[in-house]
Formats: C-alpha cells, structure tokens, sequence
C-alpha cells in the first residue's frame, strides 16, 4: 500500500513537473532574460478577464486609491510578488487592508486573478 501511493505520488508529480516545463518554455520563447514566476506567467488576460478588471480592479489599480499598486509599477509588484503566489492570491479572495475581498469581481475566478495580477505585475 505504501508503495502504491508513493509511486502515485511520483507520477503526479512528473506530469505536474512536465506541463510546468513545456508551459514555461513556450511562455519564454522569445521573451528575453526576465524572471517570471511559474504558475503567474502562464496566465494570460484575455478579453474576458480585461473587460472583469475594467470592471472591478481597475476602480483602484490604476490611481493607486488608497496606496493599491499602480498597474504597471513592476518594481512595487516584485516586492509584493515575493511573498509568494498563494499569500498573494489569499489576500485578493480574503481582502488585504484596504483591498477588498475579491476586489469587488464576484464573477471572478481564481485563474482569472492570476491573469489579473500578472497583467497588473507586467508579467504578461
Ligand atoms: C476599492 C479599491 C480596490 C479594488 C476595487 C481592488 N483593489 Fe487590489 N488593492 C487595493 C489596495 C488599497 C491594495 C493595497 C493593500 C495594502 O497593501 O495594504 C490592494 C492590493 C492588491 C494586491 C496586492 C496584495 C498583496 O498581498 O500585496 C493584489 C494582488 C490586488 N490588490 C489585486 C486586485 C484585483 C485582482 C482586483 C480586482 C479583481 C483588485 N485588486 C481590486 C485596492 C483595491
């Protein structure tokens, strides 16, 4: 039994190990030098989660309201970014001081934060 669920363990995370990889190399052909977080930079804005944080996001990240990181202002989200992915994303679902829970995107999921903040980073 033990052995079963070690080498299950294993397989799942060659393949996890695997379409990590073959997502990174195509997200890098092309893109220079620059570090990019994993899981982040393999979420892509499209269209839909634009027009969401038009909608939600936006209303702060653009002016900085109440000292929300401009979009765009990389050097402020690397800082941020370096508390790592999931403390980020828990405080986007939870709320974070002046952030509110969600950030007002009742529609959004989680891959579409990941898009959002990556977009917002400049990882995208
Ligand atoms: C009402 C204004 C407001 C809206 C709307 C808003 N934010 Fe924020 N956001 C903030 C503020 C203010 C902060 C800074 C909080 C702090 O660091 O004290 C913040 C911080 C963040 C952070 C960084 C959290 C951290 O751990 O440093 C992320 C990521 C984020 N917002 C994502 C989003 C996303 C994605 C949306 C839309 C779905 C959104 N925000 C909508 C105000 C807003």
């Amino acid at each position: 039994m033990k052995t079963y669920s070690s080498n299950l363990f294993v397989i799942v995370l060659a393949a996890a190990l695997l379409s990590g990889c073959s997502n990174l190399a195509s997200q890098n052909a092309g893109s220079g030098e620059q570090f990019r977080p994993p899981t982040l930079s393999t979420a892509t804005a499209d269209e839909e989660v634009m027009s969401k944080w038009s909608r939600s996001c936006a209303l702060c990240h653009i002016t900085g309201e109440a000292g929300a990181p401009v979009v765009g202002d990389t050097a402020e989200w690397q800082r941020r970014l370096q508390q790592g992915e999931e403390a980020i994303l828990n405080h986007v679902v939870e709320g974070f001081n002046s952030m509110p829970p969600l950030g007002y995107c009742m529609a959004c999921e989680i891959s579409d934060f990941r898009a959002m903040i990556a977009y917002m980073a400049g990882l995208n």
